[in-house]
């Protein structure tokens, strides 16, 4: 006769199929809804957490309430949502405390809050601005559904599952495994927890799902292109658009909830140079959303890029989000000083590598005036092999491009990094810039890709599904024989421009020594020398973003210069001491800008 199992302890022990319970990623691109302007209620603030390394919360059901069981039991418990430690959230576990900085697992957070409604029908969402890497949301003890991906938003809709007093329960796991997007081997660390906003979003019953507005890139520079899509399909009735300083407040009607169109218009053009942005509203019904958004061209012919039919040179720089003290969170200061940092340098132009900001970063480039290449972290060996790791890398780049479609600054959507040119990559990234593309008519794709190191040139079947060429390399660093750089040169002859998303070499701050010495200021600002000297002979390089602005957090960089950083930093890791190669591209720049 089989033993029967006693309550929660017994039963998990011996059941390894717990995750598939709580697996569906139900909450994707296609449950996102538009968040412009409207007014949210942040959750931001004091959460308990607990770090669960062996996933005894899902083994165990941490999310059924606690007390007396079916049999009338009390058994005792491991969790309790209000028993945890407190933390601060937005934010990461592993700048909490030091035994959770290496910290790869569950962590389970968890906050009461109040709820009372504001109108008749109204509907609730929850919104997570990122949260590395599958989130599973529990309110009320009923499991919602999971997100997976570590730098996009997703949603939960809430709506008929709120009491006044509410319990939201969520679990963030962080692990590095062979099929998610990125996979278990990067150059970065690897950040665990909700580091963007946490808020409620209210809506009416029937609300606006989704606005795009985009200037028609016709090289006419005089149509505006405009989507609105309503959340109910079934919905044959009107939306307004008003941009007042255009003179635009036009009426279209809907079929069956969305609205596609152009209308005429003669914008002033967005660039760094005049980043002009415009109010705007979207109305239906009782429904409102409002942006602030530019209008702008952005092009290729032959192997030039040209914004607003004009051809521009990117002078660039990488950045990641990383900081000693808040990890891979953001903050209004941290961009504002990378932004201050980047302009001291002459840029006009950022790769947000390897996966989406927060998406602050590109308003405030909108603002400022910088153009963005975007980035989904399909880096180096991802399983290209497996359709669920595509569905993965698809849905993280749908949800960047809804967040930031009307984001003026944002030129470049980039499908990935530094991938072995294999046919099941080739079909993978093939797939992903068609995608792009397809959602996306206003701007250009690209890729950052490998030399072909056997023939020393640009070679990659990638490249024909791109309008830009992103090149890594790294003469002077991981190719000792710079001279083969100018062989890459004369060997390549791109059809397409080619930007030089990577070169680079690590120095330690304050360590000097002679040019042949690695890891010293004078061996990286030699390089940096030799790497301008080279590439600005090339006319099809049309732009450049050195790796990178700070010195980061990495686990592999272990020697005694690197401690755990990535030393290829133009500036250290404290976001202020500047090394020498910092003043070598900031020279070749204000040369390229006065051109
Ligand atoms: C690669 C990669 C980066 C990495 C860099 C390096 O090109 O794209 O993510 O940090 O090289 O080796 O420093």
């Amino acid at each position: 006769m089989e033993k029967k199992q006693k309550g929660n302890f017994e039963s998990s022990i011996h059941n390894e199929e717990y995750y598939t319970r709580f697996d569906k990623r139900n909450l994707n691109h296609t449950t996102m809804i538009c968040t412009c302007g409207r007014k949210t209620e942040k959750l931001n603030g004091l959460w308990h957490y607990t770090v669960d390394q062996y996933d005894v919360g899902l083994r165990d059901n941490w999310h059924l309430p606690k007390g007396i069981n079916k049999d009338g039991e009390q058994p005792p418990w491991d969790f309790h949502p209000e028993q945890g430690e407190t933390a601060i959230l937005p934010g990461c576990w592993n700048v909490i405390k030091p035994q959770y900085f290496y910290f790869e697992g569950c962590v389970w957070y968890s906050r009461k809050f109040l709820y009372k409604p504001l109108r008749k029908q109204e509907r609730v969402f929850l919104r997570i601005g990122a949260a590395n890497y599958d989130t599973k949301v529990f309110l009320n003890t009923e499991f919602l559904g999971n997100h997976y991906g570590g730098s996009t938003p997703f949603f939960v809709e809430l709506t008929g599952k709120l009491k006044q007093e509410n319990e939201l329960l969520l679990c963030v796991n962080n692990a590095r495994t062979v099929d998610r997007v990125p996979m278990r081997n990067t150059d970065w660390f690897n950040w665990g927890g909700l580091y963007r906003d946490i808020e409620l979003i209210r809506t009416p019953d029937i609300f606006i799902k989704d606005f795009k507005i985009y200037l028609v890139p016709d090289d006419t520079f005089s149509r505006i292109a405009f989507s609105v899509e309503v959340s109910d399909k079934s919905i044959h009735d009107s939306v307004t658009l008003t941009i007042p300083e255009l003179k635009i407040t036009e009426e279209f009607a809907l079929t069956n909830g969305i609205y596609n169109g152009t209308i005429a218009a003669n914008p002033g053009l967005w660039s760094p140079d005049n980043p002009k942005l415009y109010d705007m509203e979207v109305c239906f019904r009782d429904d409102m959303v409002s942006d602030r958004a530019g209008f702008r061209q952005i092009t290729v012919k032959d192997t030039e890029i040209l914004l607003n039919g004009r051809p521009l040179f990117l002078c660039g720089i990488s950045v990641h989000e990383d900081d000693v003290f808040m990890g891979k969170a953001s903050s209004r200061d941290d961009l504002q000083r990378r932004y201050e940092h980047a302009r001291e340098l002459g840029c006009n132009f950022l790769r947000l590598a390897h996966y989406p900001h927060h998406e602050l970063a590109a308003r405030m480039a909108d603002e400022m005036g910088f153009l963005l290449w975007e980035e989904i972290p399909v880096y180096w060996a991802i399983d290209f092999a497996n359709p669920v790791t595509y569905g993965d890398a698809e849905n993280q780049l749908l949800e960047l491009i809804h967040r930031d479609f009307n984001r003026a600054s944002v030129i470049i959507w980039s499908v990935g990094n530094e991938n072995a040119d294999t046919d099941e990559r080739l079909g993978f990234m093939g797939r992903l810039a068609r995608k792009a593309k397809s959602v996306d008519p206003a701007r250009l794709v690209s890729a950052a890709c490998l030399v072909n190191h056997e023939k020393i040139r640009i070679e990659d079947r990638l490249t024909a599904f791109l309008d830009v060429i992103g090149l890594n390399e790294y003469y002077g660093w991981y190719k000792t024989r710079f001279e083969e750089l100018e062989d890459l040169g004369r060997n390549s002859h791109p059809d397409k421009p080619v930007i030089i998303t990577e070169f680079g070499a690590g120095a330690k701050a304050g360590h000097h020594g002679t040019i042949n010495e690695k890891f010293t200021e004078e061996y990286m600002e030699h390089i940096y020398e030799k790497q301008i000297g080279t590439i600005k002979k090339l006319d099809y390089i049309k732009g450049m973003t050195p790796w990178i602005l700070y010195d980061f957090n990495c686990p592999r960089r272990q020697n005694k210069y690197q401690n755990g950083f990535n030393r290829k930093g133009l500036i250290a890791e404290d976001k202020k001491t500047k090394k020498k190669a910092f003043f070598v591209l900031q020279k070749f720049y204000r040369e390229k800008r006065l051109k």
